[in-house]
């Protein structure tokens, strides 16, 4: 939670090895792959609730979602932890802002500022602590009304993870040297119990990985009472 407006280039601190495999696979399948149209049917209520304000994309990896956004025409800033990703990134849609940091320093932009959040498959690294810190800081940053789409690990994953590894908490083990958690309804209901309006909750499959994964995809906007950073909403 430590280095808060430091970037990870400029301090040093690097993808892991696991890190800069994925964002390899992830480039390569991106060129093999079918797209992952996930977000799509998103792309009204997307320029409806950003109204003009910028889409802050969490965990971008090489672009996938970056390239979709900026495609419809929504401003996109994004970051990434991993350097290799984020130059394909910013190779793939030079028209966005994507910086490398890590998702527990400060974010990109300030309290209210964007006008939705796009986080497929990033918010699953940290403790559960950790994770809900994280979607406050999310709410902070989102503008009253703003929209958040988030997808999630499922714990049906289990071609990624989901059973068989030492668990660090419940639900949240350790994959071969990686954290990774994955999330039931319950837990999804727990991070979002207050401070949000749900607008939908769907388990869905998707083949980017070439494996099917199972996830959640929620639908969510920031409701209208302010909450500091860092503080859980009530
Ligand atoms: C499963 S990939 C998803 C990438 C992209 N959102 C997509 O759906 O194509 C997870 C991404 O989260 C990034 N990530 C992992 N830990 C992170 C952290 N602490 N801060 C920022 N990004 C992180 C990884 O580098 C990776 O690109």
């Amino acid at each position: 939670m430590a280095w808060r407006g430091v970037t990870a280039e400029r301090r040093g601190r690097s993808s892991t090895w696991r890190q800069r495999l994925l964002a390899a696979v992830q480039q390569r399948l991106h060129q093999v792959m079918p797209p992952d149209p996930w977000l799509e049917p998103w792309l009204p209520q997307l320029q409806a609730h950003s109204a003009g304000l910028p889409v802050l994309e969490i965990g971008c990896g090489s672009g996938d979602d970056t390239a979709a956004l900026a495609a419809a025409g929504l401003p996109v800033v994004a970051f990434d932890l991993s350097p290799e990703a984020v130059a394909a990134a910013r190779q793939r849609v030079p028209q966005a802002r994507i910086g490398c940091q890590d998702l527990r320093d400060a974010f990109p932009l300030g309290s209210g500022a964007a006008g939705a959040v796009v986080a497929s498959l990033s918010l699953h690294y940290f403790p559960w602590d950790e994770t809900e810190a994280l979607a406050a800081r999310i709410h902070a940053v989102l503008r009253p009304g703003g929209l958040l789409l988030c997808r999630f690990n499922s714990t049906e994953d289990t071609h990624f993870g989901a059973h068989g590894h030492p668990a660090i908490e419940d639900n949240f083990y350790d994959v071969r040297g990686e954290r990774k958690r994955f999330f039931d309804a319950a837990a999804i209901d727990r991070l979002f119990a207050r401070g949000w309006q749900r607008l939908s909750t769907r388990h869905a499959v998707t083949r980017k990985y070439g494996l099917p994964k199972a996830l959640w995809e929620v639908a969510l906007l920031r409701d209208g009472s302010p909450v500091a950073e860092g503080e859980a909403p009530r």
